[in-house]
């Protein structure tokens, strides 16, 4: 039988957390669910415990991470936040200030969105700061740190994104032609990744793993 635990969740406003969310409420395998948001879900659900929080002062709401699993769909983009440091808040600060909190309360499993081409090393700015922040959290230790490697993402948005419109459009033309050790740059629906992290939380192997497109497919597809 499988356990029954708590999960938090932050980005559940957007494209994947939204998605996962629903995933999250309607799974057997919790009996609550958190989420922490600057702005309302609009969902209401016997197990959902949303609260609305200033990101800035997120340990103002740390009571909330007595949870067993977090999942963090947190993300913007530069020209969304304004600067590259808002950027830095968003993508790097904000994730690492949950998994702290989170594992000074017991938490045992961290799964983030993080992307493709995640590098610490990297001069890409983008990349350099997901994989700063994969590296912070590799040094918590969590027993498992599931770290989620999608290229583009599909799915329905109220803004515009001129990639991933292009991407939306040309995907079932070039996304076949991307194989073998290509395979790991095909787009992916964000509805997929959402399954995905869920099925990772529920079956994932312990330790520090990363998850490109096959692997996200292939969990995707294994959810019951
Ligand atoms: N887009 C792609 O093609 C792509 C590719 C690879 C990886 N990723 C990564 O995947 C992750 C999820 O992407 P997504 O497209 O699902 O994200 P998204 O739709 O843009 O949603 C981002 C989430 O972060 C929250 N957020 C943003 N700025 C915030 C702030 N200052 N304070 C508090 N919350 C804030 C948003 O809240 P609000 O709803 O209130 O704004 C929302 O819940 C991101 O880390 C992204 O970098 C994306």
């Amino acid at each position: 039988m499988e356990k029954k635990i708590k999960a938090l969740i932050i980005g559940a406003t957007g494209l994947v957390g939204n998605e996962l969310l629903h995933r999250l409420l309607d799974s057997e395998v919790y009996v609550g669910v958190t989420a922490l948001v600057r702005r309302p879900t609009g969902l209401s659900h016997p197990k959902l415990t949303e609260r609305i929080i200033d990101f800035d002062e997120m340990e103002l709401a740390a009571d909330e991470f007595e949870v067993q699993d977090v999942f963090c769909c947190l993300g913007t983009t530069i020209k969304k936040a304004g600067s590259k440091e808002a950027f830095r808040k968003v993508d790097y600060d904000y994730p690492l200030k949950a998994a702290e909190l989170a594992k000074a309360r017991g938490a045992s499993q961290y799964i983030v969105v993080s992307a493709i081409g995640a590098d610490p090393e990297t001069k890409v700015f983008y990349s350099r700061v997901k994989g700063e922040l994969e590296s912070a959290l590799i040094t918590l230790q969590f027993d498992s740190l599931h770290l989620v490697h999608p290229s583009l993402l599909l799915g329905k948005r109220n803004e515009f994104r001129t990639a991933e419109a292009l991407s939306g459009y040309l995907s079932p033309v070039f996304s076949p032609l991307l194989r073998g050790r290509l395979a790991r740059f095909k787009p992916i629906k964000a509805e997929d990744v959402a399954a995905a992290m869920l099925q990772i939380a529920v079956d994932g192997e312990k330790g520090t793993n990363i998850y490109e497109w096959p692997e996200l497919d292939e969990a995707a597809r294994r959810r019951a």
